[in-house]
């Protein structure tokens, strides 16, 4: 089992990123072998500013570590691995026009105004396919939102063994979080929690105090009801649905032993008990963070060493496409 999984370096790392992804990424370094990656090519799709992707490149990889990735795994950032892009080059041959117009994030991105969007942000997930594919990941650990990228992923790998007559990529599988497979905003239940949401009320950062845990939470939308004593009594009510999910999350509990312990409450007596759990939760990860962004040097030697054992992996794997394609190198 090889797993291999990313996370773009824009803005903070949140609650859903955490719950999400990162909580099962820790969780498997006793299950296999593992690569975690900072995405900052797939940043560069983005209107980020070089100081910006330089700083969130070192805090994002400190914030893994100090929520539990550790020399177990490899750390590294994908501009560091030249085989990420230059894989990406090939399966760009593969993919087809019509299979990426067809992802949802590319829509949602674009917008309207898909002639002003970069090209970047259309081959963004031929990238992403190139990100575990280089590695012949078995297993892709993300939220629910990356699922469509992951098919793609699996759709370009096929497609390529075929193409070529070759048995080079195994499908990867994605590996979605049952506990919180998508993590909605504090202040709109039908948007997920995002770090490109304006509002910062919207999230949970890993990097935010106790204080302002305590008051996001006190200030999430809900509604006046008490909670139900059934779990899928909350499908109508999604606000509510997503707090009641985020403490099943944190304690690692089934979310019907929640609403068991709380049913008739009302949000008044909720809030603040899922405020203590989230601060007794992300209290310890916030302080090694602050610790280790004393030290980003420290940091980034980390990532060097990752590359080092990321470059070694990705490099016969790189060669065999290059050759299977008929590239002289
Ligand atoms: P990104 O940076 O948006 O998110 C990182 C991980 O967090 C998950 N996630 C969530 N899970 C539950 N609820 C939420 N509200 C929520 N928001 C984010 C994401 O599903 C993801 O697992 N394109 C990817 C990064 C990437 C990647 C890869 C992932 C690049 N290459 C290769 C896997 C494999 C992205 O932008 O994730």
């Amino acid at each position: 089992m090889r797993v291999v999984s990313g996370i773009q370096t824009t803005g903070n790392l949140h609650l859903g990123n955490y719950l999400g992804a990162i909580k099962q990424w820790v969780a498997m370094q006793d299950q296999g072998e593992c690569l975690f990656f900072l995405a900052d090519l797939h940043a560069l799709t983005g209107n980020v500013s070089p100081q910006e992707l330089a700083n969130s490149t070192i805090e994002m990889a400190a914030t893994l570590i100090a929520a539990g990735i550790d020399d177990r795994s490899t750390l590294f950032n994908q501009a560091r691995v030249p085989a990420h892009a230059e894989l990406c080059w090939i399966l760009n041959g593969t993919a087809r026009m019509g299979w990426l117009n067809r992802m949802t994030q590319w829509k949602d991105k674009a917008g309207k105004n898909r002639e002003g969007a970069s090209v970047g942000l259309f081959t963004y997930p031929v990238l992403q396919a190139a990100d575990v594919l280089v590695y012949k990941a078995t297993h892709v650990p993300v939220g629910e939102d990356q699922k469509q990228h992951l098919e793609l992923a699996r759709d370009i790998a096929a497609k390529f063994n075929t193409d070529f007559g070759v048995e080079l990529f195994p499908l990867p599988e994605p590996f979605i979080s049952k506990a919180a497979p998508r993590i909605m905003s504090l202040r709109d239940g039908s948007a997920k929690m995002s770090k490109s949401d304006p509002s910062d009320m919207s999230r949970i950062n890993l990097s935010d105090s106790d204080e302002t845990i305590a008051q996001k939470f006190r200030k999430a939308k809900t509604d006046p009801e008490p909670l139900p004593d059934v779990f899928d009594a909350l499908d109508a009510r999604p606000e509510a649905k997503n707090l009641v999910t985020i403490f099943a999350a944190l304690s690692d509990r089934d979310p019907q032993s929640v609403v068991d312990e709380f049913a008739g409450k009302g949000f008044g007596a909720f809030k603040p008990a899922l405020a203590d759990l989230a601060v007794a939760v992300l209290g310890p990860v916030r302080e090694r963070l602050v610790k280790l962004l004393d030290d980003r040097g420290a940091v980034a030697a980390e990532l060097a060493r990752g590359a080092a054992k990321a470059n070694a992996l990705a490099a016969p794997t790189l060669k065999a496409a290059q050759q299977a394609v008929g590239l002289q190198v």
